[in-house]
């Protein structure tokens, strides 16, 4: 099969693309035929290997994992022999959690880690982002934000992939919301349904007083210490970047009635739970509260162009590696 392959840390031209035996599925595996992958911004931190403590995870000296990418969608075409609720010819949608290997034309994926079958009334485009932005935005605003009706929210970086899932999220649970970004998504984070939308290049948002129930920072661009003025009394801050000044309130100020800030490792809860949010997702893609933001899409040889984008932080919605061939004219 064609992938893309790293044996070394280094920067997004590190990758290789070769052609390697198709993997065999081990007994508890389907072999999945991927159709498009996900391209995070935490890609980088398998590739170049920095900060030096995701080494514990992704190899001390090289990369342990060769093949890159996390999050997938594709067709079954191979099953296990101990393998129940999946069948050849499914499409399916997941995660490979810490093995990766979604960077290639075929990943044997343990049905254990959170994988579903997309809907046949969904379209397969639409249900990856769910993986990506859509169970990240709803625990934060629903677990951690214990978001209601009428709730003033706040949601800076709301043109990225966490971003844009969090703003249709915060106005499917009825809250008044409120996008950040930069001058040029403005249209695009007000078509996402937001009900005002800051400028970031024109307006500091930390300036307000006593305005919002929830800050919602998906890129961690703000602070707690300078948010915590727009905040109201009994309002709580939550980011996506686990700064220091968050985890400090995190730890020792949890039970706090007021300003609080907490932070949540989404990507590590069960594969069960993060099945049943997808579960939800897909209900509001259904009733079309949800639409998708579907950013640019690449080829597997485009890779490091693509994490090269991803990196510079100012990505809109949904990055895609393509490996079939449906590519869309988004570039
Ligand atoms: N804790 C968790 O469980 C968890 C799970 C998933 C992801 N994450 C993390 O969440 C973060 C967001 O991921 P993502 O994929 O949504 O990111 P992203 O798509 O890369 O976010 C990029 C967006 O951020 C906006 N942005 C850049 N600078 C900004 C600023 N100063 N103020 C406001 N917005 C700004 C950009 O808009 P402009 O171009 O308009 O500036 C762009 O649209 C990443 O750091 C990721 O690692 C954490």
């Amino acid at each position: 099969m064609k992938t893309s392959y790293c044996t070394k840390y280094g920067g997004p031209d590190v990758y290789q693309f070769i052609e390697i035996d198709t993997p065999k599925p081990k007994e508890n595996e389907v072999l999945v035929k991927v159709y498009r992958a996900v391209v995070s911004p935490t890609d980088g931190n398998f590739r170049s290997g920095k900060p030096i403590i995701a080494r514990l995870f992704s190899g001390l000296v090289k990369p342990k994992m060769k093949i890159h990418g996390e999050m997938f969608v594709g067709k079954i075409v191979e099953i296990g022999t101990h393998v129940t609720g999946f069948n050849i010819n499914d499409m399916v949608y997941g995660s490979n959690g810490m093995k990766l290997g979604a960077y290639a034309e075929f990943i044997a994926v343990d049905i254990s880690n959170a994988i579903k079958i997309v809907p046949t009334d969904l379209d397969y485009k639409d249900v990856l982002p769910l993986l990506d932005g859509g169970i990240t935005a709803l625990p934060f605003l629903k677990e951690l934000g214990n978001i209601k009706a009428g709730d003033s929210v706040l949601i800076n970086g709301a043109s990225g992939a966490v971003g844009s899932m969090a703003i249709m999220i915060a106005k499917h649970f009825k809250a008044y919301v409120t996008g950040v970004c930069s001058t040029n998504n403005v249209e695009i984070v007000s078509s996402l349904g937001a009900d005002e939308v800051i400028d970031y290049k024109k307006e500091d948002f930390t300036k307000k007083y006593n305005q919002y129930d929830i800050i919602f920072d998906t890129v961690g661009k703000s602070t707690y210490g300078k948010s915590k003025k727009a905040l109201k009394e009994n309002g709580i801050y939550i980011t996506t970047v686990p700064t220091p000044d968050v985890m400090i309130q995190a730890l020792f100020r949890k039970n706090a009635k007021s300003k609080r800030a907490c932070f949540m490792a989404a990507g590590l809860r069960k594969p069960q739970v993060k099945i049943e949010d997808l579960k939800y997702l897909e209900n509001l893609l259904r009733s079309k509260e949800l639409k998708p933001l579907h950013g640019k899409d690449f080829n597997l040889e485009e890779l490091g162009l693509a994490q090269t984008y991803v990196e510079s932080g100012h990505k809109v919605g949904n990055v895609t590696i393509s490996l079939i061939n449906e590519k869309e004219n988004l570039k």
